[in-house]
């Protein structure tokens, strides 16, 4: 396996397939009383969050526990940042330490990829601006697969913020490469300027969510919005949001997905985020495992 995970981009079919089997058995770790292993005990973690996060950097920090590794989280507010400190002299003083392994957010996109080139640890990307977050397109395909076998003829309804979502975006690659069908439900004003031609579009909701096996409801990304893309929180909630009546008109067994975190009552009803249907709290869960198998495989030492 590579050194660095900077996006799914990088990864093919076979390489992903390789993450999600070895999430599986690390599942099977976690639900054993003793849920730790020494597979990369000696080994250096750093968690640099400079964007916040609850799930991605709580799951990165605990997989990093169950898997023995010495963990330092780095606190942007009160590091030397707000002096003015640049990022690569805060990731070489990390580096100074023998970080194997920097774990970065980022509000830019490709910061990721940048460091990579200076850092000799393995560098993972946990979100890069609107560009890639693999980890949880990975956590993504691995919950579908558990929940329906078999991604390959899926039909997924991917539906909200996908402009401004480098979820959507690491989603869209990783399941097409993984054989599903792909569908973009959206306002015009909040889809990518390039799409996929094998991606099918609908502005309107009913359409796209017929029949859908999988429907995937993104967060309006309000901090990321420098001008209005909608008349109204209400408005887009009448139009887009992700409510019993509407899910009655996809698969009876589909599954509903939200990366979280949640704008209730905006693009999901609580009725539907609560539902027996909905899956978001396994992808929650499934974040350990998958992100312990990305440690476990990347670095660049001989465990992949
Ligand atoms: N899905 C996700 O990235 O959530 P956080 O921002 O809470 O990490």
């Amino acid at each position: 396996m590579k050194k660095d995970l900077l996006g799914i981009k990088q990864l093919n079919e076979e390489e992903i397939l390789n993450i999600l089997t070895t999430a599986s058995s690390f599942k099977d770790v976690l639900q054993r009383d003793i849920k730790k292993v020494p597979a990369l005990r000696g080994k250096t973690v750093v968690n640099l969050f400079f964007e916040p996060s609850t799930r991605t950097r709580t799951s990165f920090e605990l997989a990093e526990k169950r898997l023995s590794t010495d963990v330092l989280n780095f606190s942007i507010p009160t590091s030397s940042v707000v002096k003015g400190e640049s990022l690569l002299d805060t990731v070489k003083t990390m580096q100074s330490y023998g970080a194997d392994y920097i774990v970065i957010r980022h509000q830019c996109s490709g910061v990721p990829h940048r460091l990579s080139r200076f850092v000799k640890g393995s560098v993972i990307n946990a979100g890069d601006g609107i560009n890639e977050h693999p980890t949880q397109a990975l956590l993504d395909a691995f919950t579908i697969k558990e929940k329906k076998g078999e991604i390959k003829g899926l039909n997924i309804a991917i539906i909200g913020d996908i402009v401004h979502s480098r979820v959507a975006r690491s989603n869209t690659l990783c399941l097409l490469k993984l054989g599903a069908n792909i569908r973009y439900i959206a306002p015009a004003t909040l889809l990518p300027n390039y799409i996929p031609q094998e991606i099918k579009t609908f502005y309107n909701i009913d359409e796209g969510i017929k029949d859908a096996d999988v429907i995937m409801a993104l967060r309006v990304q309000k901090e990321r919005m420098d001008k209005a893309f909608f008349p109204s929180e209400r408005e887009y909630f009448k139009l887009y949001g992700l409510t019993p009546d509407r899910l009655q008109k996809a698969d009876s067994q589909a599954i509903v997905m939200h990366p979280g975190p949640m704008n209730r009552g905006i693009e999901i009803s609580s009725d539907v985020a609560d539902s027996n249907q909905s899956v978001i709290l396994d992808q929650v869960t499934n974040g350990i495992a998958v992100r312990m198998a990305v440690l476990y495989l990347f670095g660049g030492n001989d465990n992949g």
